[in-house]
């Protein structure tokens, strides 16, 4: 027997026979010594009664509840729950395409459901600039538009905008309401060509470049050699920390070639006075005086993997798991340090059903495979990206990220020994009309899975479409000073 409730609870004793539950009276109990996120629903004739510590194991009994409301007669029964990982995020990126705040709140609303609750919003990158800024007005006039919708649309109007203050505390509201974190991710010193196109001053060339109108990996990234960089990073961040009050700030950190601060005599001077072994440790330097920055602010700080690279990054970091060859983020883990997994090949929402089917998706467990008995303890969850580029508008967002969030979602909360994918995909079937409720025109059923032939068209037409030259000779030749 299954109850019908996403995430799966982890423990549920059944003691025989059916009520309806809306004949039932709710009472509401505490209990001190429960951790914060556990609930405990004890369903009788007549009584449903809740325990928990406070007001958010609360929260997650009543969306339990609900969802076995929406059935009406729900077992007599026992259930207590606790999810497996504190971490239970998902990633929208607003920077390559824009949603519109209704769209976002109604995914918030989706990922609340399933008990996510850590939302980390990627608002900035090379296709634009999305947080209105008082301080640094012009990021919103240049750095937030490009010269058309991009990545290979024809279109030539002005694509862009930003979310005004205004609007991003709403979001933070709605998301607060709902038990949920609000991470932004301010990426540097890659990915900050709309930052560049801005202040062309803050790159190692000082060149004028355009806000990027395709996808990819560019060279120009913030120079680490220029003090004037650090000044304005901190101008920055200090009006994100106002804005964002959560504890945890994302400071990007990956994909940033080192070409230019190869040629630069600003970086090679930096590398010279500090006594740095290459361009790595330069970029290792770089996020730990910004990471300093921001723990003198009280904050924690989040950065992609490949900040690990130069070896120096402050060890209380955490760090997010996306693509590591070369099992850093494991090594991290053993020694003490805290890790989110957003593993590439399963939790890109982004790739098509063909390259990750729900399947796949659904029975990934984020232990990596170096992760010893430390480094498991040290994972602290799971985290699904929606990026962009190719995700033009809400309802193809919605086909690409509904079911497989709500498989992340569970992967987040049910432990991995009640975790079952057939149970799973008959449970998420009947998901379809609430989401539809909100807007999200889930995938269909046919599309989770698809079968060997639509595989391998969908992994070589994908695969034809990132092979594009500028991608190539930045991936291949990341110090050649080249344009
Ligand atoms: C990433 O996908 N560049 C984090
Ligand atoms: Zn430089």
């Amino acid at each position: 027997m299954s109850l019908n409730v996403i995430p799966k609870p982890n423990t549920v004793e059944y003691h025989g026979g059916y009520v309806w539950l809306d004949e039932n009276e709710v009472t509401y109990k505490t209990n001190e010594h429960y951790p914060d996120e556990y609930y405990c629903i004890e369903i009788t004739k007549g009584e449903t009664i809740i325990t928990t510590r406070g007001e958010k194991g609360k929260y997650y009994a009543n969306l339990t509840l609900k969802q076995l409301d929406e059935c009406g007669k729900a077992p007599i029964c026992k259930i207590t729950d606790l999810p497996a990982f504190s971490y239970r995020g998902f990633m929208i990126d607003s920077a390559r395409h824009m949603q519109t705040i209704p769209e976002i709140k109604a995914y918030i609303e989706a990922a609340a459901r399933y008990k996510m609750n850590t939302f980390h919003w990627h608002l900035c990158d090379d296709q634009g600039w999305r947080i209105e800024s008082e301080k640094y007005p012009e990021l919103n006039e240049i750095g937030s538009f490009r010269n058309g919708w991009g990545f290979g649309n024809p279109d030539t109007s002005k694509y862009g905008g930003y979310y005004t203050k205004k609007e991003i505390k709403e979001v933070i509201d709605f998301c607060h309401e709902r038990f949920i974190d609000v991470v932004p991710e301010i990426d540097m010193p890659g990915h900050t060509t709309s930052i560049i196109a801005t202040y062309p001053e803050l790159s190692c060339r000082g060149e004028r470049i355009d806000v990027k109108l395709e996808g990819g990996i560019f060279r120009d990234i913030l120079c680490a050699g220029n003090d004037a960089v650090f000044d304005f990073c901190y101008g920055l961040l200090d009006e994100v920390i106002e804005l964002f009050p959560d504890e945890c700030i994302h400071i990007g950190g990956d994909e940033a070639p080192k070409a230019r601060w190869c040629n630069c005599p600003k970086c090679q001077e930096r590398i010279r006075v500090e006594a740095l072994r290459d361009e790595e440790e330069l970029q290792g330097w770089f996020a730990n005086k910004i990471i300093a920055y921001l723990e003198a602010k009280g904050k924690k700080v989040l950065a992609w993997n490949e900040s690990l690279n130069s070896g120096i990054l402050n060890n209380n970091t955490i760090i997010c798991d996306w693509m590591d060859k070369n099992h850093k983020s494991e090594e991290y883990a053993n020694r003490g340090g805290k890790i989110i997994v957003e593993d590439f090949y399963h939790y890109y929402l982004d790739y098509e059903y063909g390259m990750t089917p729900l399947k796949k998706t659904y029975e990934y467990n984020p232990y990596l495979p170096d992760l010893d008995f430390t480094g498991r303890q040290n994972v602290l969850g799971v985290e699904a990206p929606i990026w962009t580029e190719y995700v033009e508008d809400f309802d193809r967002m919605s086909y690409m990220c509904f079911p497989r969030l709500i498989a992340v979602a569970e992967s987040g909360w049910t432990n991995e020994k009640n975790k079952n994918y057939n149970d799973f995909r008959a449970r998420v079937k009947n998901q379809k009309d609430y989401l539809l409720s909100l807007g999200i025109k889930m995938a269909d059923e046919a599309a989770w899975d698809p079968g060997l032939n639509v595989r391998r068209k969908v992994m070589t037409d994908r695969l034809k479409s990132i092979l594009n030259p500028a991608m190539i000779s930045v991936t291949l030749f990341p110090n050649k000073d080249e344009d």
